[in-house]
């Protein structure tokens, strides 16, 4: 008999009953974990362009509505009415902090926020003009040598120290990374300073200059990390819950999320747009790159541009480029990149090739021009959406290692040479 839950796979004359889940939302997705045992197939899906693979309570994404929440909560409420900070204690908890629990939260962030001094000396050794996200994974990656314990027992008990460890750490390193870089002394952080002003801070002061905070510039980055906290299981997030299935410490999974981040397909993409708009700019031809990104023969993508989840335009690139105009109007900043960026998604959104395949506006597409505008370097603007995706990556660690005990370890379908015997010739 027929169960709606249910669907049957006939095969050699045999029913095979798949179940059917359902999410929160009404989404639905086959049961196939037990296939192989039943019936001595796999399922092939190369990139995972049709597999979920978990069950997951962090995130939620409707890419044809073009819906982003955390925990239950839009967006477009977050940007609105909470801090990142706060926001990074939403997707590890659960639920919004307490004035207490934020407060607690907000002091081990600043606890943790030096980096070993023995640490300090390894920046030294980078060669001139090492890209920060390769000096970021490998930092963070090394910070499994000083908390070599930070595993999925040390986790259960205490997810705090070792989240705001990372949070916290990972902006000093940034600073720290960019100071090298313009052959400046290092800025510590200040403990008086919150989370967003702090990281500014140690960018933009010097011995001699005394960076001026402008609430306008913390507000805003506050909403480019909240914006870009978690999406679910991209590419890097999947890479730091495969790691970590593997029971590997937490900072060296972390490390491995940050290197799958920094290919311009992912992240990098944001300092990839800004290269692609100044290229733009100087040949003022936005039709020969429109052209370019439509032939077949030719590698060039529209950076910034297409999703594999979202079909409509992607919510936080709405935010992000309504936000990039109130910014540059309240800070005086212009910025001719900006022009040419609105040009551009003007003739992409009226392509024929660009509204067939549903390419819209991504995440990437405006935030490098607010980045700009706050005086961060290009080659930076990955670690800026590495220190927001933290919170993300942490939660899902904490997720996968509360609920998956099996080592992620997918199959394959030879396709090679047939066993033959040795033979040197
Ligand atoms: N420019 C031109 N054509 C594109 C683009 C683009 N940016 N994106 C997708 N297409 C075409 C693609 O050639 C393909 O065409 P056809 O069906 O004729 O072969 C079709 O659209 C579907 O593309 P796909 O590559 O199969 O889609 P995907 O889901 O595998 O890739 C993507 C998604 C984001 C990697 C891709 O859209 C892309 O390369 N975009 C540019 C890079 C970028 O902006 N990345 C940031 C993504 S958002 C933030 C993040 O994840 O970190």
């Amino acid at each position: 008999m027929s169960n709606p839950n249910n669907a049957v796979l006939k095969i050699d004359g045999k029913e095979i009953m798949l179940p059917i889940v359902t999410g929160t939302h009404g989404e639905m997705g086959l049961d196939i974990s037990n296939l192989r045992n039943s019936t001595g197939l796999v399922t092939v899906d190369p990139s995972f362009m049709n597999t979920a693979a978990c069950y997951s309570k962090i995130t939620y994404i409707d890419g044809e509505k073009g819906i982003l929440s955390y925990r239950g909560i839009p967006i477009q409420e977050l940007v609105k009415k909470a801090r990142f900070v706060e926001t990074a204690y939403l997707l590890l908890h659960g639920k919004l902090p307490s004035r207490d629990q934020g407060s607690k939260f907000s002091q081990l962030l600043t606890r943790h926020s030096l980096l070993h001094e023995d640490m300090r000396h390894f920046f030294d050794n980078f060669p001139r003009g090492a890209h920060p996200m390769a000096i970021m994974s490998t930092m963070i990656n090394a910070l499994s040598t000083f908390y070599p314990n930070v595993d999925l027992l040390s986790l259960k008990e205490d997810i705090d120290t070792s989240a705001t460890r990372l949070i916290s750490i990972f902006r000093t390193m940034a600073a720290f990374a960019y100071k090298r870089s313009i052959g400046e002394p290092v800025v510590y952080p200040c403990p008086d300073l919150p989370y967003c002003a702090n990281f500014l801070n140690m960018m933009f002061s010097s011995p001699v200059t005394q960076y001026e905070l402008r609430e306008e510039t913390v507000r805003i980055l506050n909403v480019l990390l909240i914006l870009h906290a978690d999406h679910e299981q991209n590419c890097s997030t999947t890479a730091v819950r495969t790691i970590g299935s593997a029971q590997v410490n937490l900072y060296a999974s972390i490390s491995a999320g940050i290197s799958a981040l920094s290919g311009p397909l992912h992240g990098g993409a944001n300092q990839a747009v800004i290269d692609m708009l100044k290229k733009i700019e100087k040949d003022a031809n936005i039709k020969k790159y429109i052209d370019r990104a439509k032939d077949k023969n030719n590698s060039f993508r529209l950076m910034g541009f297409g999703h594999r989840v979202y079909k409509t335009y992607d919510p936080r690139a709405a935010i992000i480029k309504k936000e990039c105009h109130k910014f540059l109007r309240s800070t005086k900043i212009s910025s001719p990149l900006l022009n040419v960026a609105l040009e551009l998604e003007k003739v992409a959104l009226n392509d024929e090739y660009f509204i067939e395949r549903k390419l819209y506006p991504n995440v990437d597409f405006y935030s490098g021009i607010i980045y700009s505008a706050i005086g961060i370097p290009e080659n930076m603007f990955t670690v800026m959406f590495g220190l927001a995706r933290l919170p993300g990556w942490i939660a899902h660690w904490k997720e996968m290692i509360g609920t998956q005990t099996k080592i992620a370890r997918p199959r394959q379908i030879y396709v090679g040479k047939h066993v033959k015997e040795f033979s040197s010739r």
